[in-house]
């Protein structure tokens, strides 16, 4: 059942809230052209965020969406723009594909079924074009427009492109974004340390944009939408926020369950079955990936799960038979796969409901 609660996928207008200063950030952004990269771990909204405030622009700026989670190579990069740029352009078939058709140089375009909506869609034909040509024909292409209008381009999980090896994606794209006026570009992604290899110092695209990390919601903001639907104290909306470690994804599943059964006044004691409930759903896939650990790395992820700080506490080491060495570096393990994640001395586990799975395994 539907629910005002979105937290398996996008919110409907209607259905996002909050983010006022984030969303006026964007706005400025894209109206002095200047670049963006938002980041923050994974579920806290990033995607939410930059389609609602493209979604809400008007129609002086033309705003292009690109999702490279699924890229595996430059060509794939390429492909995303294009098919960005294709989708970008609301109004009538013919007259899009008149206009892509004139801006584009070598790119074919040709109407097509989205296979999702069944609805027409233009799709770039490349099949036989190098990634140099399908690059420089979209560089070419947004160019053009933007002589005459402002552009916005949008790439989520942006980090991607670092795990593409026969080209410096970055490098390319830092010598087109340093000849673009009229063109904002905001980078969105997740896995921090790629994420941060890409914008350190000397890397081509240092400085090209501004850090922005997205927060959790704001504790107000929920209430206010929450209270809407919900009849829900504020101090049950803290237990909410505090359980998902304001995690927007799993805080927006506990208020879905709640909403399923608002007949029944909230309590503690409903968040916290909703959440049982949540974590009870994940089990199956929570084992599979516990399974594929080595047994050094399951304790170490028990012991993160548990302890967060001081790990290596001549306690715990012995408590778990574990030696301070390969506890090290089976945390190392689990950091590079992103199970892990690190703030300062404190450990976690960025998905937050894996997190609370591995709190509630036994000890040792
Ligand atoms: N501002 C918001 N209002 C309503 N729902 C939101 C909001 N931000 C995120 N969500 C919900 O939380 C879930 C996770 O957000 P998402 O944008 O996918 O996170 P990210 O891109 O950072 O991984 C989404 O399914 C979405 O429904
Ligand atoms: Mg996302």
């Amino acid at each position: 059942m539907q629910s005002p609660f979105a937290h398996d996928r996008l919110p409907r207008v209607e259905e996002f809230y909050g983010r006022s200063r984030e969303l006026s950030r964007i706005n400025q952004a894209i109206h002095h052209s200047t670049n963006l990269l938002i980041h923050s771990k994974r579920r806290m909204g990033k995607s939410a965020l930059i389609r609602h405030a493209l979604a809400q622009q008007a129609n002086d700026t033309l705003c292009l969406y690109a999702d490279i989670f699924h890229i595996t190579s430059k060509e794939g990069f390429a492909q995303a723009l294009l098919d960005a740029l294709a989708s970008a352009h609301k109004g009538d078939l013919k007259s899009t594909i008149k206009k892509l058709t004139s801006l584009l140089k070598r790119v074919r375009v040709e109407p097509a079924i989205d296979p999702h909506t069944l609805e027409y869609t233009i799709r770039p034909v490349v099949a036989t074009l190098s990634f140099e040509e399908m690059l420089a024909d979209f560089m070419a292409g947004i160019e053009t427009i933007a002589q005459q209008q402002r552009i916005a381009v949008a790439i989520d999980e942006f980090q991607q492109i670092a795990t593409i090896g026969d080209v410096r994606l970055d490098a390319l794209l830092r010598s087109h974004i340093q000849q673009h006026h009229n063109i904002t570009w905001i980078f969105l992604g997740s896995k921090r340390h790629l994420l941060t290899s890409l914008f350190e110092y000397s890397a081509p695209l240092y400085e090209m944009a501004t850090h922005v990390e997205l927060p959790p919601l704001c504790l107000d903001e929920i209430e206010a939408y929450a209270t809407r639907h919900l009849n829900i104290e504020r101090a049950q909306i803290e237990h909410v926020y505090t359980l998902a470690d304001g995690e927007t994804k799993l805080l927006q599943n506990i208020l879905h369950l709640l909403y399923l059964e608002r007949e029944h006044p909230v309590t503690p004691e409903s968040i916290d079955r909703a959440l049982d409930e949540i974590i009870a759903s994940k089990d199956t896939s929570y084992r599979m990936l516990f399974d594929t650990l080595s047994q050094n790395q399951k304790t170490a992820l028990k012991i993160v799960g548990k302890q967060k700080r001081a790990v290596y506490n001549a306690s715990i080491l012995q408590e778990h038979h574990i030696k301070k060495q390969t506890l090290q570096s089976a945390i190392d393990a689990l950091l590079g796969r992103e199970i892990l994640d690190r703030d300062g001395d404190r450990y976690f586990l960025p998905d937050r409901t894996l997190e609370l799975w591995v709190e509630r395994l036994s000890p040792v």
